[in-house]
């Protein structure tokens, strides 16, 4: 049997990592700034990970959601405390996909209504409502399209005010910060405005933290830098450092029913021991100011780059904006510097995506490569 032929591949085949460098199968090291699209979090089998996914596999790896299983409740209160957002519940799921459909789904149940505003250049995902909710027509098959989305621009108050005004809507759906599409986010007065109008509408706001959240923006969650709070907030990519698990955090104020919500492998015992492995390496080596830190640090050197027009995010959720396109760079990058880089949907867009521990040597590095490609 062949492989069904959907990637573009980089002739690159990684045989072992560790920290922020990757190993090819002839011993070739590449550093890693891309983080396997933003998923790498705590860096490449840390030893805690290693060592809790070890000691839980050897205890019990799976059991379904019918049995008590402490380690989602063990991690739920960790999560809690960690983002400071006590006040939700966790229900546990397998991508980030999933999580924008379960948190659709919620919006749904909540207020007996079926449409969606979403915004323009947005990713949430590839199944039925997240897709649809995704604006990339290529990728919205027929069967999704009987969804009905509103997409709007960011920013545009106007707008917003006159769509949600028919008052047929369950759900906003935003990334705090866009990855896919390329960096943009709300301004804090959008966002504040968003976040009321929803709550006077009776409409459920969902920020997608899938790639922005867990610490990538410098602040556990990209909305808490604009002073908001969401009714429903999803996670996935950096939560299990390469684990496959996602999160949906659900405010109190939404009543659960047995069997409103379910999965087969959400939550199980490997799924929570890799998310709870990741909280305590981000509490204890300080993860979050260090993105901050050495986000802010990019930054500031990116301005020794002429060709860099305009540096896009935050923390290490960051773009390097050119005025060409970008994907020779990324490839010289790889195999001149042995250095991956991200590209996004804005073509020009260089996107730097590194384990949340990720030092300013590392960057110093990376910048020294880029000015050798860029002469
Ligand atoms: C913001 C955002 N939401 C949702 C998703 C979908 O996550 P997954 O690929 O785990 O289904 C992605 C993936 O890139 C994403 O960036």
């Amino acid at each position: 049997m062949k492989l069904f032929d959907v990637y573009p591949l980089y002739d690159v085949t990684p045989v072992s990592a560790n920290g922020i460098e990757v190993i090819d199968e002839k011993g070739q090291k590449y550093l890693d700034f891309y983080g396997g699209h933003a998923v790498i979090s705590i860096g490449h089998s840390h030893p805690h990970y290693v060592a809790r996914l070890k000691d839980q596999l050897e205890k019990i790896g799976f059991y379904s959601n019918s049995i008590q299983n402490p380690l989602q409740n063990e991690l739920a209160q960790k999560l809690g405390e960690l983002s400071g957002c006590d006040d939700y519940a966790l229900f546990m799921c397998n991508s980030g996909a999933e999580a924008n459909e379960n948190a659709l789904k919620m919006a749904s149940f909540h207020t007996g209504k079926a449409k969606v505003i979403a915004f323009n250049n947005s990713f949430h995902g590839r199944t039925s409502a997240a897709v649809a909710a995704t604006d990339n027509p290529a990728i919205n098959a027929p069967i999704n399209q009987q969804q009905e989305v509103t997409f709007l621009p960011f920013n545009d108050t106007e707008a917003f005010e006159k769509a949600i005004a028919s008052d047929d809507f369950c759900a906003v759906i935003l990334e705090s910060i866009q990855g896919v599409g390329g960096l943009d986010e709300p301004t804090t007065e959008f966002f504040q405005f968003v976040a009321s109008t929803c709550k006077s509408h009776g409409v459920v706001l969902i920020a997608d933290e899938v790639q922005s959240g867990f610490g990538r923006s410098g602040k556990f969650f990209a909305f808490q830098h604009h002073g908001i709070q969401p009714d429903i907030i999803t996670i996935a990519k950096g939560m299990g450092n390469g684990f496959p698990v996602g999160g949906v955090l659900i405010h109190n104020s939404f009543r659960a029913s047995y069997g409103l919500l379910g999965t087969t492998f959400g939550g199980n015992h490997l799924a929570c021991a890799a998310t709870l492995s990741v909280l305590e390496v981000m509490e204890d080596e300080n993860l979050i100011q260090n993105a901050a830190e050495v986000g802010n640090y990019l930054k500031e050197r990116a301005k020794e780059l002429p060709q860099v027009k305009n540096v896009k995010g935050r923390g290490l959720m960051l773009g390097l904006e050119f005025d060409f396109e970008v994907s020779e760079l990324r490839k010289a990058l790889i195999h001149n510097q042995h250095m991956f880089t991200g590209g996004a949907k804005n073509k020009k867009l260089l996107r730097i995506l590194p384990a949340l521990n990720v030092t300013k040597n590392h960057i110093d590095l990376l910048l020294e490569g880029l000015k050798k490609e860029l002469k």
